[in-house]
């Protein structure tokens, strides 16, 4: 069933709450060592999920990460996951490093690792007061601590929610780096341009059903279905022209003027992807 290079597989998991049903049958699979990305609407259910993966929900169907039911999650498997679900956790009265020493105890990890890992998140010694420091200040404590252990796959939920764009873009490094180390890295986002620069595969959900999956780049050239060529003249007009060998005798005239101010193609982002497939935004 479960291909080897698979880290986590599902195979039709569905969830309910009740009468309501919040995922649909989802069949994925994550390949070892890749940054997966989970994208949709709020209220999609992608929290639902990543709870079901990390072994915290029931669910009807098949889940398994490193080869092991979600629903027999032990101990041996929770030393090789690191999760970011919210906040939750840390402890405001503390100082960021006595926060990480409670948790670095429960896993038996040493003082100078817990540093190491505070300054690899770019917190420093970790002095601050917990409960003063800004919101991106937290989201990378919370990701130092999950990383603390050195695990193998790491579930993050929108780690990047609220942040301006250069503490974004910190976090954004530090999970590439962390790729490079061999961590697989299941993250859910809102954020289309953070997917399309973090992520390996993506998958769209959409109301509980998995509504597209595919190399972020590539889902973007499929949906490309104008096909169109943008050419903007210095004096602001437009000409709008069908991207086939057809056209290239105008551009080539278009050129020639020397007035081309620019020329794009009609390559969609993956939001308007998004749009296409479920008429819907994806911000919120
Ligand atoms: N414990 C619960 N009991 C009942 N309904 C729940 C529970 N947890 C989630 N839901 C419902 O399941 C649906 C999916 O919620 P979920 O939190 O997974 O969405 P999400 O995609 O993470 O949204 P967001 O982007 O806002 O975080 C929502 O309709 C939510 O109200
Ligand atoms: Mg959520």
């Amino acid at each position: 069933m479960n291909q080897t290079n698979n880290i986590i597989h599902t195979d039709q998991l569905s969830k309910s709450f009740g009468d309501k049903k919040v995922l649909n049958s989802i069949s994925l699979s994550v390949v070892k060592g890749e940054i997966f990305g989970l994208l949709g609407p709020s209220g999609a259910g992608k929290t639902t999920l990543i709870k079901i993966l990390t072994g915290q929900s029931s669910f009807n169907g098949h889940a398994e990460i490193m080869a092991t039911s979600c629903r027999m999650l032990d101990r041996s498997i929770y030393e090789y996951v690191g999760m970011q679900l919210d906040n939750c956790g840390i402890y405001d009265r503390l100082s960021c490093f006595d926060n990480m020493l409670l948790f670095a105890k429960i896993h038996g990890i040493d003082k100078q690792k817990t540093r190491e890992a505070l300054e690899y998140v770019g917190l420093g010694r970790g002095k601050d007061i917990a409960g003063k420091i800004s919101k991106g200040m937290a989201q990378r404590l919370v990701l130092a601590r999950a990383i603390l252990h050195a695990p193998k796959i790491l579930f993050l939920d929108e780690p990047t929610s609220g942040l301006d764009p250069a503490t974004t873009r910190k976090i954004h490094d530090l999970l590439l780096d962390l790729k490079k180390r061999g961590i697989t890295i299941f993250l859910t986002t809102h954020n289309m341009e953070e997917a399309h620069k973090l992520c390996d595969h993506i998958a769209l959900l959409n109301e509980g059903d998995i509504v597209e999956y595919g190399v972020p780049e590539e889902l973007c050239r499929k949906y490309n279905r104008d096909n169109q060529i943008t050419v903007l003249y210095r004096d602001g007009t437009v000409y709008t022209l069908m991207n086939e060998p057809g056209s290239a005798a105008a551009i080539a005239d278009l050129f020639a003027s020397g007035q081309v101010e620019s020329i794009h193609s009609s390559e969609p982002n993956l939001e308007s992807v998004f749009i296409k497939l479920t008429g819907r935004e994806l911000a919120q």
